[in-house]
């Protein structure tokens, strides 16, 4: 089953002033299906953000409609909104967004305490998290005392502790050094294989060579996609290479 169906999604910005009009996303299709791991791939500007803002609800698309576990995202009443995106989704974003006057830990407890989870069981879930993605001995830190990379982690910490059925990560790895994407690559497929489904934007063919299927925007449309089948993580590593050469060089759509 699909647990998210984006059909003709289109977003055009009008900057403030009037006048111009940039269309960000031109005509957006696809479907993800319950438990998949896919990666959105393009160039600089193509639209990348902008469809996960929309489908994180944080901004709202100029026409085109969003399906999340068979529900119509813009028929949830703002009211409702809130705690759906709350319960359904968990984010990693470019921004990491943590609360200057709260320790990491506090950051990351932030979803659980608004959803009332009691203490011992927001313990109980930071453990293992916060091991894999190796932050357990900064908790106690404030945002303004740890690395971007440190901060970057957290940021990821805190969309995984809610089990959310839908991860939506923007550049999950790119303020991370080699070690930490690593950590924070298996952290998402270990994630992904108990269940959950990941749609991660990224720049990293590494990282896309983690996920089962890659996605690659341009012009604000899908433009291709790759299937993982059989592949190994090198194999499937050296088919986005190779998209990537041929949509560099402006090869056509097939
Ligand atoms: N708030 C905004 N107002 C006007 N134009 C915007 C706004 N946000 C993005 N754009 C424009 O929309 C287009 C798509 O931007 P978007 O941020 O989605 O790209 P991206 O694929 O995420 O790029 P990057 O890889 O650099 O993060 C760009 O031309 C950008 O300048
Ligand atoms: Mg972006």
């Amino acid at each position: 089953m699909a647990i998210l169906s984006v059909r003709n999604l289109k977003k055009i910005y009008t900057t403030r002033f009037g006048g111009n009009q940039v269309q960000a996303l031109k005509n957006v299709t696809f479907d993800v299906e319950c438990g998949e791991y896919v990666a959105i791939m393009g160039e600089s500007g193509s639209g990348k953000t902008t469809l996960l803002n929309i489908l994180a609800a944080l901004d709202k698309p100029t026409a085109g409609s969003i399906l999340l576990d068979g529900r119509d995202f813009s028929r949830i009443r703002e009211s409702e909104r809130a705690a759906f995106r709350r319960d359904n989704l968990g984010f990693v974003f470019q921004e990491f967004n943590l609360l200057d006057t709260f320790s990491l830990q506090d950051n990351i407890f932030l979803p659980l305490v608004l959803a009332g989870a009691p203490y011992e069981e927001m313990v109980k879930r930071l453990e293992p998290i916060a091991r894999k993605l190796g932050i357990a001995d900064i908790l106690q830190k404030f945002p303004y005392e740890v690395s971007g990379g440190q901060k970057q982690r957290a940021a990821a910490a805190r969309a995984l502790i809610t089990h959310p059925k839908l991860i939506l990560a923007d550049e999950p790895t790119g303020a991370l050094d080699s070690r930490s994407t690593d950590e924070m690559l298996r952290l998402f497929s270990s994630i992904n294989d108990s269940g959950q489904t990941i749609l991660m934007v990224t720049h990293s063919v590494k990282a896309a060579s983690h996920a089962g299927r890659v996605l690659f925007i341009r012009d604000g449309e899908v433009f291709h996609q790759i299937y993982r089948g059989t592949s190994t993580n090198e194999q499937l590593y050296q088919k986005i290479s190779d998209t990537l050469t041929l949509l560099a060089t402006g090869g056509d759509r097939e």
